[in-house]
Formats: C-alpha cells, sequence, structure tokens
C-alpha cells in the first residue's frame, strides 16, 4: 500500500513530502509495543527489589551478564555495600543465587533499553538515507530518538540515588521521572504513528493538533500516573489493604508536622490517600474524551474504556491483594496501555478538530 502512494518513480522532490507513512508506522508501532513490554519489566524489576543489583552504568560492556563465578562474586560485593543490602536484603539472608535472580531482572531491563534504542535508531537512520521520511517528521523522529537517550540516562540516575548511600530504595522523584518519560515517548510514538498514518490515507492530511479538552485530559492523567508513581516509589501500597475505606477510615490520619508541601509529596497515607480518590476525577475525565470521540473512533473510545476500567479494578486488586507481585505489575502494564489508548482517543480529537476547520 504504502508503494502504491510513493511517488519515488514520477520525481524524487515529491518522494521527500510523501515518503514512506504506512512503513515508519509499522515500525513505530513495533517500538511503541516494545516500550509497552519494558515499563512491565520495569515494574517487575521494581517490585522483585531488582533495581539497585547493578551498581555501575555500562552502556555497552553492561549487555553481558557476569561470566565466572569471580565475576559474579565481584558484582555481588558491590551489591552488599548498598544501603539496600546492609539493612534489608542482607539481614534476610540473601546469598549468591538469590543475587544472581534481581540481577537478572535489572540486566533484562537494561538490555531492553538498548534494543529499543537500536530498533529506533538504526530504521531511522536507513529510512533518513533512503528519504523515506515524509517531509516535517525528520524533527520529530530525531526527538523521539533524543528521548529514549534521556530515557536511558534518566534511568542511571535513578540507580544512582540508591547506590553509595544508607537508602534502601532509589528516589521516588527520580522513579517518577522514569515511569512518566517512558509514558511520555510511548505516547509520543503512539501519536507520531497516527498522523504519518493519516499521510498514508490521504497526502493532503495535516498532524492532528493538540486540542484543550485533549490537554485538560492528559494534564489531570499526569496527576494520577505521578501520584501512582509516588505510591509505587514508597512502597505505600503497604499503607492499608483495606477499600474503600483506609485502614478502617475514610480519610487517613495523617502527620503534617513536617510542613504541607513535604507531606504532600512523602506521606505514604496522604498519597495513597490521593491516588485512590483522584482516580474517579481521572475516570470522569477519560470518560469524557472518550466521549468525544465515540462517533467518529469508536475503537478508540471503546480502548480508553476498557482500559481505565481495567486499571481502575486491578488498583483495588492491587491494595486488596496486598500488593501481591503480579497484580500489580499487571496494574503497571495497564497503564502503559492506558497512556497509549488515550494517546489515540486525544489524536482523535485533534483530527475532529482538523475536520471541523475546514468544513
Ligand atoms: C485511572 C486509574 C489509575 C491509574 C491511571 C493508576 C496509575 C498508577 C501508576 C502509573 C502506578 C505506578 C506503578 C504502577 O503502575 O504500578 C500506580 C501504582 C499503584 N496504584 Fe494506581 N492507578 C489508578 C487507579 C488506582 C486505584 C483505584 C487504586 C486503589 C484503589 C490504585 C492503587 C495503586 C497502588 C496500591 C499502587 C502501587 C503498586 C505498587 O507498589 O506496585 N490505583 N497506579
Amino acid at each position: 500500500m504504502a508503494s502504491s502512494l510513493h511517488p519515488a518513480s514520477s520525481s524524487p522532490a515529491s518522494s521527500t513530502v510523501l515518503g514512506r507513512p504506512l512503513a515508519l508506522v509499522r515500525w513505530l508501532m513495533v517500538v511503541a509495543a516494545m516500550v509497552v513490554i519494558i515499563v512491565m519489566v520495569g515494574g517487575i524489576t521494581r517490585l522483585t527489589e531488582s533495581g539497585l543489583s547493578i551498581t555501575q552504568w555500562d552502556l555497552v560492556s553492561g549487555v553481558l551478564p557476569p561470566l565466572s563465578e569471580e565475576a559474579w562474586q565481584a558484582e555481588f560485593d558491590l551489591y552488599r555495600q548498598t544501603g539496600e543490602y546492609r539493612f534489608e536484603s542482607g539481614p534476610a539472608g540473601m546469598d549468591l543465587e538469590a543475587f544472581k535472580f534481581i540481577y537478572f531482572w535489572e540486566w533484562f531491563h537494561r538490555n531492553l533499553g538498548r534494543l529499543i534504542g537500536l530498533a529506533f535508531a538504526l530504521p531511522l537512520a536507513w529510512y533518513w538515507i533512503k528519504d523515506a521520511i515524509p517531509t516535517g517528521y525528520k524533527n520529530r523522529l530525531f526527538a523521539l530518538l533524543s528521548l529514549i537517550g534521556f530515557q536511558g540516562a534518566l534511568g542511571w540516575y535513578m540507580v544512582s540515588s540508591g547506590v553509595g548511600t544508607d537508602l534502601t530504595d532509589v528516589s521516588h522523584f527520580r522513579l517518577s521521572a522514569h515511569l512518566l518519560t517512558a509514558f511520555f515517548l510511548l505516547g509520543g510514538l503512539v501519536w507520531t504513528a497516527l498522523d504519518l498514518r493519516a499521510l498514508a490515507r490521504d497526502p493532503q492530511a495535516k498532524p492532528a493538533p493538540l486540542t484543550g479538552p485533549a490537554m485538560i485530559v492528559a494534564g489531570i492523567l499526569f496527576v494520577q500516573l505521578l501520584l501512582g508513581a509516588w505510591v509505587a516509589g514508597l512502597n505505600a501500597g503497604h499503607a492499608a489493604y483495606d477499600w474503600p475505606l483506609m485502614n478502617g477510615k475514610l480519610i487517613p490520619e495523617v502527620n503534617f508536622s513536617q510542613g504541607v508541601l513535604w507531606t504532600l509529596t512523602h506521606d505514604p497515607f496522604l498519597l495513597h490517600w490521593l491516588h485512590r480518590w483522584w482516580a474517579w476525577i481521572a475516570v470522569a475525565a477519560l470518560v469524557w474524551i472518550a466521549r468525544r470521540v465515540r462517533k467518529t473512533h469508536r475503537m478508540a473510545s471503546v480502548t480508553v474504556h476498557s482500559a481505565f476500567g481495567v486499571m481502575v479494578l486491578l488498583g483495588i486488586a492491587t491494595v486488596l491483594s496486598e500488593v501481591s507481585l503480579w497484580i500489580a505489575v499487571a496494574h503497571q502494564l495497564t497503564g502503559a496501555l492506558l497512556v497509549a489508548s488515550l494517546a489515540w482517543a486525544m489524536h482523535s480529537d485533534g483530527q475532529n478538530a482538523l475536520e471541523a476547520s475546514r468544513a
């Protein structure tokens, strides 16, 4: 189909205008799927307390795991200097075999990150050389590549907050920056793929604009994702295992003695409570955008409804199951799917605005 739109045979100048949008759509959707997978693996890494097992950042040599018993022991010795080992996993009796398990998840997560970098950079270079990128998209694709690199650096910035200190976990602020950047990247990949798909269907199609309602919904969901990431980073899921009440109370007792701002950004009870209740505001906002596009883009609307429904049920199940590994991981995975579906609905709203301005 792409070739039927590809005018390379007629004029090289116009081939730059149209490029090969459908090929790019497929490639971007594959990378988006990889980002969804790495978000899930990131959740497993966090919930199995694996994130601090690799204490260095070696972009190239870190591809291979330790290959001899001495090398394993050296890695274990580095980990034994972390606060996490000295105060938590060490006293709990972690040995080299148990260390190999947590090492696996961090190593797998990092290698998936490297793979995503390559899966984006190599085809980008190829399409660039082959003049297959439609006019106006080079900057955007380059920005997405930079975001992937930035995400890797943020990952290390996050890990470094738990290395060489007495802390038993990484900073929840850095963890939230890492998770939210992954979600932003995912939204950017889906949005760009949808713009290119529209271009493949209609060579005159313009990129969809970001509408006011879409920005409002994105802002409301951003707050919910941030609260969720802080709850995760502070292990605040364990603040209460009942729902809808929290430890039998509608509003938990919160100690504001360290100031309102500190409490709002650090208190596990308050943040857990806010995350539970802001969810309904997020749901209302998502229903609003899904209803705005339901007549023109039914599948996007259905996907948003399904994603937030599953998200809320999994959130409640996470609490009731006392943060069981696979339920919490499913909550994180669905978070990524919700972001992708919201990007779809927001893009649909933008396309409707474009249509309306043409009419
Ligand atoms: C639109 C609805 C929701 C969204 C977008 C959302 C999003 C998130 C995100 C992004 C996280 C961070 C890591 C992860 O994904 O596990 C999180 C964690 C969490 N969420 Fe939600 N959430 C929603 C609803 C809820 C609800 C209704 C509850 C409980 C009643 C809940 C309970 C939790 C808990 C306990 C965690 C921490 C889990 C862990 O430590 O892994 N969430 N949420």
